[in-house]
């Protein structure tokens, strides 16, 4: 056992190998870049890597000419030039209300009662492979990407985005998908399902692999400890990361395991898990508006990022996440489960990706798709106070209700 007082041993380098969280990534088949980089002539105390001195205003990424205080018509999404440590005077008062908003939300994956679904997983008549298998592949895929997510907010997103509100939310958000990150492993725990296969099924499992490997190019862009905002080129690329991020990742690759999961807790099975879902969709909604109201703030102080070609590449990725997330559909559903068959999901992915594309501003991809699961929006829209499956009863709302008077 590793004590306090032993020497950390220095970690062996690995080939491809993140020294961040996703640090024990051994990276081949994701590409992921290493993104901590020793900085040059770094002082050492009893050989302790120490940073050098900074002067104040240059810490956290604030800009040598924020010496002064801020005026709020000042602050920008992004290449901002005002103190990135003062989070008032408010500007973008909608993010400040999403990071208030998100922390009366907030809830832990051990909150909720695992034993119904811990007795359905062992009974051996409890549920039919199929539905085994899409417990399974959702665990799979999520268990590993709000790792991901998470990454690629704290090593990148963050540093470059210049609005502290923006930079509160999202600080929010990270502590949100370390959540998301331990529930899935709760559930992979309680079910006493093989740990080393749920997660390595990234890497296993095409489907899986195929949605992550879409996305690595996009967060490695941002984590690269060489990129910097500041040019059209970069910031068409920083943008086109955060669309890619919000509006496919975590507005489509991740409905189609929601809906499966939900499906099982409407039928009484699952409970547990289609509970932990359920407040993780909820934050899961959040997160995405949240990146579509930057996207679309971004969009408005910055102009001429939008071009008709940027606009044309971005709806040539949507077709493409339309096409990964159906992929998965297939896989996880060979057959009809649940009520649930994979070309339902054709229509329902091509629905969401005309809202998202909405929302962003984008003429819509595909004619007169309609929700063929109008209850996932319910469930989205589910006020915290109600418990859709009532396994317990419990009130979540915890802050943001004082009164002095
Ligand atoms: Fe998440
Ligand atoms: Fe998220």
């Amino acid at each position: 056992m590793l004590m306090f007082e032993d020497d950390v041993p220095a970690p062996k380098s690995m080939p491809g190998m993140m020294s961040g969280g996703a640090g024990s990534h051994p990276g081949p088949l994701l590409g992921l870049q290493s993104v901590a980089q020793p900085l040059a002539g770094t002082p050492h105390v009893a050989g302790m890597a120490m940073p050098p001195m900074m002067p104040l205003a240059q810490l956290a990424g604030t800009p040598a000419t924020a010496l002064r205080r801020v005026n709020a018509a000042d602050k920008r999404i992004i290449n901002g030039a005002t103190d990135v440590n003062q989070l008032v005077p408010f500007k973008y008062k909608w993010a400040w209300q999403k990071y208030l908003d998100s922390c009366a939300n907030h809830w832990m994956p051990q909150e909720i009662n695992m034993n119904r679904d811990i007795a359905l997983w062992k009974s051996a008549s409890g549920l039919t492979e199929d539905e085994r298998r899409i417990i399974k592949r959702n665990l799979g895929f999520f268990v590993t990407a709000d790792s991901l997510a998470a990454n690629n907010i704290v090593l990148g997103t963050y540093r470059h985005i210049t609005a502290p509100e923006c930079r509160q939310y999202l600080l929010r958000q990270a502590f949100e998908e370390a959540i998301h990150t331990h529930a899935y492993q709760y559930i992979v725990e309680s079910l006493g399902l093989e740990e080393s296969e749920i997660f390595n099924a990234y890497h296993e499992v095409t489907s899986i692999r195929d949605k992550d490997e879409f996305l690595i190019p996009f967060i490695n862009t941002l984590t690269d400890p060489h990129f910097k905002t500041g040019t059209p080129e970069n910031d068409q690329a920083l943008l086109k990361s955060l669309i890619v991020f919000s509006c496919m990742m975590e507005g489509m690759f991740f409905y189609v395991g929601f809906t499966q999961i939900l499906s099982m807790g409407r039928q009484n099975k699952m409970t547990g898990a289609a509970e932990q879902y359920q407040y993780i969709l909820r934050d899961e909604s959040m997160h995405c508006n949240f990146g579509i109201d930057l996207v679309n703030q971004i969009k408005m102080e910055n102009p001429h990022l939008w071009t008709s070609e940027f606009r044309e590449e971005i709806r040539h990725l949507f077709k493409e996440a339309v096409e990964l997330e159906y992929k998965y559909a297939e896989d996880t559903m060979p057959r009809g489960v649940l009520g649930l068959n994979a070309p339902m999901f054709k229509g329902y992915l091509r629905y969401i990706a005309n809202r998202r594309c909405q929302q962003i501003g984008i003429d819509p991809l595909f004619a007169n798709e309609e929700n063929p699961f109008p209850w996932m929006s319910e469930m989205i829209d589910l006020k915290k106070e109600r418990n859709f499956f009532e396994t317990r009863v419990i009130e979540y709302q915890t802050g943001g209700a004082l009164n002095w008077e």
